[in-house]
């Protein structure tokens, strides 16, 4: 299929609900995309937020495959040594946490995590961020805060309070205002918003509120978890630990997967039935899941991400050119706008993304990134400001 057809048709077919760029990638190796028509791309935007082991990585690749051969899916009613081996790999590398849910997405990881909140506390309303972004479907998209996305199907959303991110007076003032406060949720660096990130003193606040009102803290880790800041969760790298941790995206290197971490006395309270999923914990999905925890341990890629993020401030210090957010989870606040930025450099080979924010481009890289890249990236960055 040329690929003039491929956008015919996808553009025929499907409904048409993505802003699609005009390429077709063809291939993946590594932090490179390959078009068509051959040209070669450098993939700083990771297949939003995905491709943490590069594309086509060997070892989730062959895991897969001989998963593929054995037994590609059974029902979560009978026992499997992938999803053994990917649970306890997980719940080991997860700092603190003692059992996992799995499922097959992110937004259905919050949906999950929210439920739990529900579970335990017996009390009914959820509050998120002002800029929180959680997916789309109905509870997820509830505590999201971006109103255009909220607005049609508002009627059928559970009220929710939004507190502005990085104010833990303000949560406490509602703490202490309303008592049917469930959950609190939260993305701890806000990355659709534009990389907004807090002092790690913040992170610890919100934990103590949270414990001193009964409400529990929902760390939506979905981009900002397996590794990518340099710790395996976020809360981890800011010395906190929330109730319930929520990721997805790079857990299976692109194979579909999500998961709730949680302690033994939330895990305790769920009886048969209460979460569930036919395609949940399906062996495929495991296998690329340990596979994909097998190399970021044994590649020491979460030391290798903050390599990266020092790389990156280091080569446009100076430059008047803000740097935020943390490990291979960038953004970088440009004296422009952001998408025309982002548009000529991916005509020159980058693949980097835009933000909520006007003038934010993201960037969430391979693990694997070599050194060198960034500083050639960033280079090519400042010709374009
Ligand atoms: C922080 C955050 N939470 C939740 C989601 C929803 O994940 P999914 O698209 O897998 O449902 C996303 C997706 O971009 C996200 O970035």
């Amino acid at each position: 299929m040329t690929a003039a057809d491929c956008i015919a048709t996808e553009d025929r077919y499907e409904a048409a609900t993505y802003a699609r760029w005009p390429v077709v990638f063809e291939r993946g190796e590594g932090i490179h995309l390959f078009d068509t028509a051959g040209k070669r791309y450098v993939d700083l935007y990771g297949g939003h937020c995905v491709a943490c082991l590069g594309h086509s990585p060997q070892h989730v690749v062959a895991a897969i495959h001989r998963q593929a051969t054995e037994l590609p899916f059974y029902s979560n009613l009978m026992y499997h040594p992938s999803r053994a081996r990917a649970a306890r790999k997980l719940v080991e590398m997860a700092d603190g946490f003692d059992r996992v849910f799995f499922c097959n997405s992110g937004t259905e990881a919050n949906e999950n995590a929210i439920k739990l909140a529900f579970k335990a506390t017996g009390k009914t309303r959820m509050v998120s961020t002002v800029g929180g972004w959680h997916g789309r479907t109905l509870a997820s998209l509830s505590v999201t805060h971006t109103w255009k996305l909220r607005e049609p199907v508002a009627f059928a959303l559970p009220e929710v309070d939004f507190v502005p991110f990085g104010d833990a007076d303000a949560l406490e003032r509602l703490f202490v205002e309303r008592d049917d406060i469930a959950g609190f949720i939260l993305e701890p660096i806000q990355s659709i918003s534009g990389m907004v990130m807090a002092d790690a003193a913040y992170y610890r606040r919100i934990r103590q509120i949270c414990d001193r009102h009964g409400v529990i803290l929902i760390f939506d880790e979905i981009q900002t978890g397996v590794g990518r800041t340099g710790t395996f969760t976020f809360g981890e790298g800011v010395g906190m630990r929330p109730d319930l941790v929520t990721l997805a995206k790079s857990l299976g290197s692109g194979f579909p997967i999500g998961a709730v971490l949680m302690p033994e006395r939330i895990a305790g309270l769920l009886k048969n039935g209460d979460l569930g999923s036919t395609f949940a914990g399906g062996m495929m999905a495991m296998a690329a899941c340990e596979a994909t925890l097998d190399a970021i341990a044994d590649q020491g890629l979460m030391h290798h991400v903050a390599v990266l993020e020092e790389e990156m401030r280091k080569a446009l210090a100076g430059s008047g050119l803000d740097v935020l957010g943390k490990g291979a989870l960038l953004g970088v606040a440009l004296p422009v706008a952001a998408a025309p930025v982002v548009k000529a450099l991916f005509a020159e080979g980058w693949i980097t993304g835009t933000s909520d924010h006007p003038n934010v481009i993201r960037l969430m890289p391979p693990y694997i990134t070599p050194s060198g890249v960034l500083t050639e990236f960033a280079q090519v960055l400042r010709h374009h400001v």
